[in-house]
C-alpha cells in the first residue's frame, strides 16, 4: 500500500512539475527585435492600449534608431493591443509633439504619451495582442489609417509572416499623398483618412455609420483598397480586412514565439 501511495504521489507530482513547466514556457517574456533598414534613421515608437491591459514591454516608449541598427528588448507574454510604429524626419527640439516628424509623431517627444501617444496617421502599424487564456498571439501589419514606412513582422517559430514590403510612397494616388514640408510623399492615406467622400460618420470607406459591419462595408466599396492590398497583400487593409484570409495573422501562444519587425525589408 505504501508503495502503491508513494507510486501515485511520484505521478502526482510529476504532472504538477510537468505542468508548471509549461506555464513558465507560455508565461515567460518574449524578444521583440525591431532593425532598420531603411537608408535614414527612424525614431520607433511603441504604444500599449492601457484600456486593454497594463503589461508594457521593457522598451521606451520611443527611440532613435539609425540606418542598420537593431534594437532587442522583452515584451510581456500578455502584451495586449500594443503597437509598434516608426517616425520619420524627426526633431524633438522645438515644440516637441505630433508635429515633431514627417510621419507618426506622437503626443510626447521622443518618449511617446504612455496614454494617449499614438502616432498621427498615415503611419504603417505593426499590432500584436499575444495569446493568453487559451487564445493564440494575434498580429498584424495594418495601413487602415494609411501607410509611411514598408515593414515586415516574422516569427522565430515558423508563424506566418505579415508584412507590406513594399514602399507604398512614390506612386501613392495623388488625392492619398501625404507630404513632408518640402514636398517629398512621406505617406500614403487611406480613403477614409483623406476624407474622400467627405462623409466621415456615415462612409463606406471608413466603415463607419449604415456602413459599420462587415456585410455593409466590403472591400469593394473601399476606395483605393486595392492599391494597399494587392500591394501588399499580408496586410490589413481596411476595418474588416479579416474577410481577406490575409490580414491577421496567429501563432499558438504555446509556442512562445518571439517576433522580429523589419522597417524597409
Ligand atoms: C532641429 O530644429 C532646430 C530648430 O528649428 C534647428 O535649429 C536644428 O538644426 C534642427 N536639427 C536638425 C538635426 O535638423
Amino acid at each position: 500500500m505504501k508503495g502503491c501511495s508513494l507510486s501515485r504521489n511520484t505521478v502526482t507530482l510529476a504532472v504538477v512539475v510537468a505542468s508548471l513547466l509549461t506555464t513558465a514556457s507560455t508565461q515567460s517574456s518574449r524578444t521583440f527585435t525591431v532593425t532598420n533598414h531603411c537608408p535614414f534613421t527612424i525614431w520607433p515608437a511603441l504604444l500599449t492600449d492601457l484600456q486593454a491591459g497594463t503589461a508594457v514591454p521593457s522598451q521606451p516608449t520611443g527611440w532613435e534608431q539609425a540606418s542598420g541598427a537593431t534594437v532587442t528588448f522583452a515584451v510581456p507574454y500578455n502584451w495586449a493591443a500594443g503597437r509598434i510604429w516608426g517616425r520619420t524626419e524627426c526633431n524633438f527640439t522645438v515644440n516637441p509633439g505630433p508635429t515633431s516628424c514627417a510621419t507618426g509623431g506622437c503626443n510626447g517627444g521622443l518618449l511617446c504619451d504612455p496614454g494617449t501617444g499614438g502616432g498621427v496617421p498615415p503611419a504603417t502599424l505593426a499590432e500584436f495582442t499575444l495569446g493568453i487564456n487559451g487564445l493564440p498571439d494575434y498580429y498584424d501589419v495594418s495601413l487602415v489609417d494609411g501607410s509611411n514606412l514598408p515593414m515586415t513582422i516574422t516569427s522565430d517559430k515558423g508563424c506566418p509572416t505579415a508584412s507590406c514590403p513594399v514602399d507604398l510612397n512614390p506612386a501613392c494616388p495623388s488625392v492619398l499623398a501625404y507630404k513632408d514640408s518640402s514636398g517629398v510623399v512621406v505617406g500614403c492615406e487611406s480613403a477614409c483618412l483623406a476624407n474622400l467622400d467627405g462623409n466621415p460618420n456615415n462612409s463606406p470607406n471608413c466603415c463607419s455609420g449604415s456602413y459599420n459591419t462587415p456585410q455593409t462595408c466590403p472591400a469593394s466599396g473601399v476606395t483605393y483598397y486595392s492599391y494597399f492590398k494587392n500591394q501588399c497583400p499580408d496586410t490589413y487593409s481596411y476595418p474588416f480586412d479579416e474577410s481577406s484570409g490575409t490580414a491577421l495573422w496567429t501563432c499558438a501562444a504555446s509556442l512562445s514565439s518571439d517576433y522580429t519587425i523589419v522597417f524597409c525589408p
